[in-house]
């Protein structure tokens, strides 16, 4: 039954923007199974969808993209403030008002021979006080169907909603409009134009030309990322790239952890972490894999929820070694995207097993061949998956009030120069080290893949105002945690990616031995285990860490931590560089810590002129 839209503001809204994009129909989605189920079939008969095999994977389909629209385009993505300093050298900045004139232009009559859905959602569980409501207006089935499953959708959205509700409005094209005549391509967009627009002084997202993920399901980096970092600075919370686990060790206790890594530098990997057997005892769960809303309560606890509904994650890679609750999690009720198809009907990416089956269909849509050279799915290729379905979903993870956090962890994807673990010494210190992060860029985002760029706290692609102020609000946030009389968690940096001689294999075998780390910083938390100086911070002793069925020697272990005078001399410059960008909004403690820095390890002073008053 179509929901009834009782709030007038919402109802102008609507036939404002079908009057100026032009669809054919409106449908107002209540969010039930039903709408879901015939849309998916809609998909199939348009050929966006393919249905597999429900012997092997029930109620799934799989979508192949455009070539041209198979990951976020940062370059497309602009954050439009009135004054242009507030989006900060982080973002691409447009005047707003020259912004929406484009935009607009480009959406008069852009949905003609579609759909409007109109998709009202909440970030988080429907009513809990963490929670922010958005409804998308948007002519893509495919986004309906993704958005069913990575937020909470429809009928009780609209009810929460009520007649007066706040709400941020988010329209989206894949800017293909269709002549009467005209056939429908599988994955309609816009090969040439794209705008992934925000308006953060007034709540409101346009994003045209583009039908994937973080372009197009607006809740997700969009609203709970760039609109949502800047409601927090307003508001004195934080919107950040990271999962959140649970960690229940063999002592009985339970802590929460926060922690942010770049796009596929494996937080979906760590928030489903399987311990190593030896390590018996230990059981991590999981609350979110992506995003986090924090904020201090009135005792001055950081509280977490996780906004999403849904693991958005990157499939290759992901198996029963590397993830098996993830692999368990998308063994039904899933949308795959750009992966290859087997000739039962199955999926398979690069990771999934040793050997590829025989006649796989790549993601093009061509049959492949080992000999081709080419990837049988795409390195960014996702799955979209109901969280409730992880079988290590924490029992609080739709806790209305968030679950406490212990620690937080940052870390990068860097085959040289970053130890494997480092404890901060302090809550600013601990901001300067994720402000600070590199990271190797990855398909996440269209673009070279490979390069070492500074990536601050995960959110360079996300963060939507000046990074500046926004690590100054990190700073903030901390004093207001002392304020009220409660104790901040530790930071800790890692780098699960060191290589080799710096491009050999990886030197720590990762995955679920990462558990052997966070069982390191948990005891650190609990203050039971002394930790070894270094100019960076503090690293474990090797005899401090629970080796128990693992292989590696002390001497490996020392190469894993090992700080490298000529490398951190370097770092440390480049750490310089990326702080000059931000001018006069760095807070001033950072010129502080990077003089300390470079004079520990003989970087020349010049490095960007910071060194003023130290
Ligand atoms: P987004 O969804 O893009 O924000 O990324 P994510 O951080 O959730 O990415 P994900 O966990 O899916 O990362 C996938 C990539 O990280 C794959 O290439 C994995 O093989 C790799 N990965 C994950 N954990 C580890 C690890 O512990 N060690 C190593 N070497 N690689 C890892
Ligand atoms: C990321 O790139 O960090 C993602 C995928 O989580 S997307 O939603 O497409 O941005
Ligand atoms: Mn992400």
């Amino acid at each position: 039954m179509t929901p009834e839209i009782k709030h007038t503001g919402l109802k102008t809204w609507i036939s404002e923007v079908v009057k100026l994009t032009e669809p054919d129909k409106v449908i107002v989605c209540d969010g039930s199974e039903s709408e879901y189920q015939s849309l998916c079939l809609e998909l199939v008969q348009a050929g966006t969808f393919v249905r597999l095999n429900p012997k092997h994977r029930p109620n799934s389909f799989l979508a192949r993209s455009d070539a041209s629209d198979v990951a976020r385009v940062e370059d497309r993505t602009f954050v439009c403030t009135t004054q242009r300093d507030d989006a900060g050298p982080n973002n691409n900045w447009m005047e707003p008002a020259k912004m929406k004139e484009t935009v607009y232009a480009l959406m008069q009559g852009s949905m003609r021979g579609r759909t409007l859905y109109v998709i009202p959602f909440s970030m988080g569980p429907v009513g809990s006080p963490l929670s922010q409501i958005g409804v998308e207006l948007t002519d893509s089935a495919y986004v309906v169907v993704n958005m069913r499953i990575m937020t909470r959708i429809g009928t009780p959205v609209l009810d929460a909603l009520g007649t007066d509700g706040k709400y941020v409005k988010c329209i989206h094209t894949v800017g293909a409009p269709l002549s009467p005549s005209q056939k429908d391509v599988p994955w309609p967009c816009n090969p040439t134009v794209k705008y992934i627009s925000h308006f953060p002084e007034e709540n409101l997202i346009l994003s045209y030309g583009s039908g994937y993920g973080g372009n197009a399901l607006l809740g997700k980096k969009c609203f709970a990322l760039r609109l949502g970092s800047t409601m927090g600075r307003d508001e004195g919370w934080l919107a950040e790239h990271m999962l959140i686990l649970g960690a229940e060790s063999p002592r009985g206790e339970k802590k929460y952890i926060a922690a942010a890594f770049p796009s596929a530098c494996g937080k979906t990997n760590f928030a489903m972490l399987i311990p190593p057997k030896t390590m018996r005892g230990w059981k991590i769960t999981t609350v979110g894999d992506d995003i986090a809303w924090i904020r201090p309560d009135k005792d001055g606890v950081l509280r977490a929820i996780n906004p999403e509904a849904g693991f958005f994650g990157v499939a290759p890679g992901t198996s029963l070694r590397t993830n098996q609750n993830a692999v368990k999690t998308i063994s039904a009720n899933t949308i795959f995207t750009n992966v290859a198809l087997t000739p039962d009907g199955d999926v398979w990416w690069e990771g999934l097993s040793d050997t590829p089956p025989e006649g796989l269909i790549d993601w093009t849509g061509k049959p492949w061949t080992a000999a081709s050279g080419q990837k049988a799915a795409h390195p960014n290729a996702r799955f979209t998956a109901p969280a409730r379905q992880c079988p290590s979903i924490d029992p609080l993870w739709e806790s209305p009030e968030g679950v406490p956090i212990s620690a937080f962890i940052f870390g990068g994807r860097r085959a040289t120069t970053v130890p494997l673990i480092t404890e901060t010494r302090d809550w600013t210190h601990g901001v300067y080290w994720a402000a600070t992060i590199g990271s190797e860029t990855t398909a996440a985002a269209i673009g070279a893949t490979g390069q070492v760029r500074r990536d601050p706290f995960a959110m360079l692609p996300f963060c939507g105002y000046h990074m500046g102020d926004y690590f100054q609000h990190w700073l903030d946030i901390g004093k207001a945690v002392i304020a009220c009389g409660a104790k901040l968690p530790p930071i800790f940096g890692v780098n699960w990616f060191r290589r080799e001689n710096g491009s050999g294999p990886f030197i720590w075998p990762g995955y679920g031995d990462n558990a052997r780390i966070l069982d390191w910083i948990l005891r650190r938390v609990d203050g039971v285990v002394d930790a070894v100086e270094s100019p960076l911070g503090l690293h474990p002793r090797y005899e401090s860490v629970e080796w128990a069925g693992a292989d590696v020697s002390p001497e490996k272990f020392t190469e894993m931590l090992r700080v490298d005078p000529a490398e951190w001399s370097t770092e440390i410059q480049a750490q310089g560089e990326f702080f000059a960008t931000l001018g006069d909004r760095l807070p001033a403690e950072f010129r502080q810590i990077h003089g300390r820095l470079g004079r520990a390890f003989g970087a020349p002073s010049s490095s960007a002129g910071l060194e003023t008053g130290v």
